[in-house]
């Protein structure tokens, strides 16, 4: 705040200095006056704080200081006889005017270029911390993955020692379901830090449904939601990896069923349009939060209370991946609606 009143002060001391000069008001020796008039310094003294006014305030301090120095030396280009163009005092306002566009236009660019190069800076060093703390994770991730194989590998053996009906069933269903969560957790982040590498053959689209739904399955008879898959006029086949697309397909079913109250029905359909098939899912949940259209598909971006936040990106990555998109919208009815839109021919392909 003091800054700027200061820089005011200056402009302001310079424009009343150089005004005294056009009118002969500071008690200077007549002499002098002469010499400054003679040699028009007094009116190159106006380019001064006009400068300043550009470079302190921008375009409006460039153009407010010139329009105040044309105001003020207005009556003075009043009283030239003669024809508009040889009128110096005329002449040399459109000078100022212009002086206080170009120099503010120009310190506005710089100061934009400016601002550009801090917030690139700041992003920079923002996803460069992003970057070691994903690659710091990736390496926790790989270390948990091998004791989790292992963990895995002996609560299976286990079951055989608590069969359906043991007092401490329900403690090693419990031990399983964890496991398995925390191995799909480790999994989910493994791939999304690597590049997918896909293996793309021709498959059957029915197929694809049918493995999606056995897919989640499971969870929507938990939640007592029900599957409907609505082939509608869908494609024969499709040219793209199965398992990729199947996992796409069923977190975002997951996610559907997840937000989905008890006893509605959520629908995967599938259709063709412009040399792409198309899956949509769809629910009758709350719904994607407005706004959240986009933040939804960033990594560990998640509105459950047990959620991880990499299903929808990871199903965006295997869109992408395939040439593809996703989009998530709000039915016109209600509830989320996800799209999954695949090429029926990968380029390159045959
Ligand atoms: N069908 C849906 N309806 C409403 N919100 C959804 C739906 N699908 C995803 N979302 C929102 O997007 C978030 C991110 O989803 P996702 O990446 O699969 O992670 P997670 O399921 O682990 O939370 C979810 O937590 C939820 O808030
Ligand atoms: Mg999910």
């Amino acid at each position: 705040m003091k800054r700027p009143l200061t820089q005011m002060g200056i402009v302001a001391a310079i424009l009343a200095l150089t005004l005294s000069l056009h009118y002969q008001i500071l008690p200077l020796p007549e002499g002098l006056h002469h010499v400054l008039h003679a040699g028009d310094l007094h009116r190159r003294l106006c380019y001064v704080p006009i400068i300043l006014g550009a470079l302190w305030f921008g375009l409006r301090g460039g153009l407010a200081v010139a329009a105040v120095l044309a105001a003020a030396v207005a009556p003075l280009a009043w009283r030239f006889e003669g024809p508009l163009f040889s009128n110096p005092d005329f002449v040399e306002t459109l000078f100022y005017l212009a002086l206080g566009l170009l120099t503010g236009l120009l310190v506005t660019a710089k100061e934009r270029e400016r601002r550009n190069k801090e917030r690139l800076e700041r992003e920079l060093a923002a996803s460069e911390r992003l970057a070691a703390l994903g690659r710091a994770s990736a390496g926790i991730a790989h270390e948990v993955r091998t004791p989790l194989g292992s963990l895995q590998g002996a609560t299976e053996i286990l079951g055989e020692d608590f069969p359906e009906g043991h007092p401490r069933r329900a403690f090693y269903d419990i031990l399983v379901k964890e496991c398995r969560r925390l191995g799909r957790v480790v999994d989910d982040f493994l791939d999304l830090g690597r590049p997918l590498v896909l293996l793309p053959r021709e498959c059957r689209v029915a197929e694809l449904l049918g493995h999606a739904s056995d897919g989640a399955r499971l969870l929507a008879e938990e939640r007592k939601v029900s599957l409907e898959m609505v082939p509608g006029g869908a494609p024969e086949t499709v040219v793209a990896d199965p398992d990729r697309v199947t996992q796409a397909l069923v977190n975002l079913l997951r996610n559907a069923i997840q937000a989905s109250p008890e006893a509605s029905s959520v629908t995967l359909t599938c259709s063709q349009s412009a040399g792409r098939v198309e899956f949509t899912v769809s629910d009758a949940g709350p719904g994607i939060p407005e706004g959240d259209e986009e933040r939804i598909f960033e990594p560990f971006f998640t509105g459950r209370r047990e959620g991880t936040g990499l299903g929808l990106p990871l199903a965006r990555q295997v869109a992408h991946a395939h040439g593809g998109t996703l989009v998530g919208r709000n039915g016109p009815g209600g509830g989320a609606r996800f799209t999954l839109a695949l090429p029926l021919r990968r380029e390159g392909a045959p």
